[in-house]
């Protein structure tokens, strides 16, 4: 699967790097083309022989080697990479490589390249939950930069939590199936809705839940880099789409949202619906605001139309319909009777009884449910690796139409 990719692998000065000395045995197993280059505290952990032995390449330390003036380009070994994966990146190289500070051979390559970066950070608890960390990681994931999260468990230090660099056969798998699937949404058009809506009482006050907009931007993300054209509706939030295959629209209400989505539908091969769209909208919002003077305030509410069942309603046969199901009782009845009414293609469950699953949350545990009754439960895992889990489910049953282009 990884013949012939290029794989530049770097070490930081953390103990996990001697789990480095196996994942790059097991990327030449692959038979991956791997280079090593490390910083010069990765040298106290683990030897270039090693490394070089394994990599069966020379392993990069320095920009040049004093001994006889030998100048390692980083530019030539960032655009040679394919991909560069950070294994175990430390605090330090994460905050340096945050801030595009080049004071290493490791460092300078990271700002050369121009291939997928995957980080596999490994650090003690409590530097790993500080917010300068939390920080760094997500302005790298901002900047584009993939997060294999480190796990859970006894760290060197004898503290126990998170930090520990993930396992190698676990970062082998996620750097394959990233070259399984970029491209297997390629020529698809996908349209996938996000966050609240807010539905207007009078000019400063509005009726709005707690969505956030993660999933949806998981969802997006993970379509575009698969290959997809992705047009992302979103209600308010704070959140930022950068893929260049993300076309961003931003709606506030649930009409907005209805009209911005329809607008797109016939286009689209896939839709998900992770939105979550106002059921009701004050039938008369005021045009001025509202003044507490008052002695008691009614407002009187109107449904809002249902943008999935419109959509179910007119879907060709090409067209893949995925709406969400946010239940709290009676999950699975209520889930299948979405699916059915509002003649889905599958249905995303997720009930606000398992923790680490809903809004505000960086978690989500699901369970997917299909039109032709095939059903799965995940554990809960990050909303990213979440919607990988769906679009893995979706990809291959998308029917293979020829997308209509606008
Ligand atoms: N949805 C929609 N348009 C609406 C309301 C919901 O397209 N006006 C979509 C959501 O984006 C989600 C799915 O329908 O994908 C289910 O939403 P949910 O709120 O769970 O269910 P409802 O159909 O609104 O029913 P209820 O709130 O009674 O559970």
């Amino acid at each position: 699967m990884l013949t012939g990719k290029k794989i530049l692998v770097g070490i930081t000065g953390s103990i996990a790097a001697y789990k480095s000395a196996y994942l790059v045995r097991l990327l030449v197993k692959e038979h991956a083309e791997v280079r090593v280059m490390m910083t010069p505290a990765a040298l106290d952990f683990i030897t270039p022989l090693t490394l070089s032995t394994l990599s069966r390449n020379p392993v990069v330390c320095e920009p040049y080697d004093p001994a006889d003036g030998t100048w390692n380009s980083h530019v030539d070994i960032g655009l040679w990479a394919d991909m560069i994966l950070l294994a175990p990146l430390t605090a330090n190289t994460m905050a340096k490589m945050a801030h595009g500070i080049a004071d290493n051979f490791v460092c300078t390559a990271f700002l050369s390249a121009r291939c997928p970066v995957f980080i596999a950070p490994a650090m003690d608890v409590d530097m790993y939950q500080h917010p300068a960390t939390q920080q760094n990681i997500q302005l790298l994931i901002s900047m584009g930069c993939r997060l294999i999260e480190p796990q859970v468990g006894e760290l060197a230090s004898g503290l126990s939590g998170e930090g520990r660099m993930e396992e190698p056969e676990r970062i082998l798998e996620a750097i394959k199936r990233h070259f399984v699937e970029r491209s297997d949404m390629k020529g698809k058009k996908v349209l996938v809705s996000a966050g609240p809506t807010h539905e207007a009482i009078d000019p400063v006050r509005y009726i709005a839940n707690h969505s956030t907009g993660t999933m949806g931007f998981a969802l997006a993300k993970e379509a575009a880099e698969r290959g997809a054209a992705v047009i992302l509706v979103t209600g308010p939030t704070t959140l930022t789409a950068d893929h260049p295959a993300i076309e961003r629209r931003d709606v506030v209400s649930a009409k907005e949202m209805y009209d911005e989505c329809m607008n797109h539908f016939p286009f689209c091969d896939l839709v998900i619906m992770s939105a979550a769209v106002a059921d009701f909208t004050p039938s008369h919002p005021e045009e001025q605001k509202i003044k507490k003077s008052r002695s008691s305030l009614t407002i009187a509410l109107e449904p809002t139309q249902d943008i999935l069942k419109t959509m179910g309603e007119s879907k060709k046969p090409h067209q893949y319909l995925v709406g969400f199901a946010l239940e709290t009782d009676h999950e699975l009845e209520h889930a299948k009777a979405k699916l059915q009414n509002k003649r889905l293609n599958l249905i995303v469950l997720n009930t606000l009884k398992d923790t680490g699953a809903g809004f505000g949350f960086k978690t989500n545990k699901i369970t997917l449910i299909d039109d032709s009754g095939n059903f799965r439960e995940y554990e809960t895992k990050p909303k990213q690796d979440v919607a990988r889990d769906i679009l893995d489910w979706v990809t291959g049953r998308i029917p293979n139409n020829q997308s209509l282009t606008k």
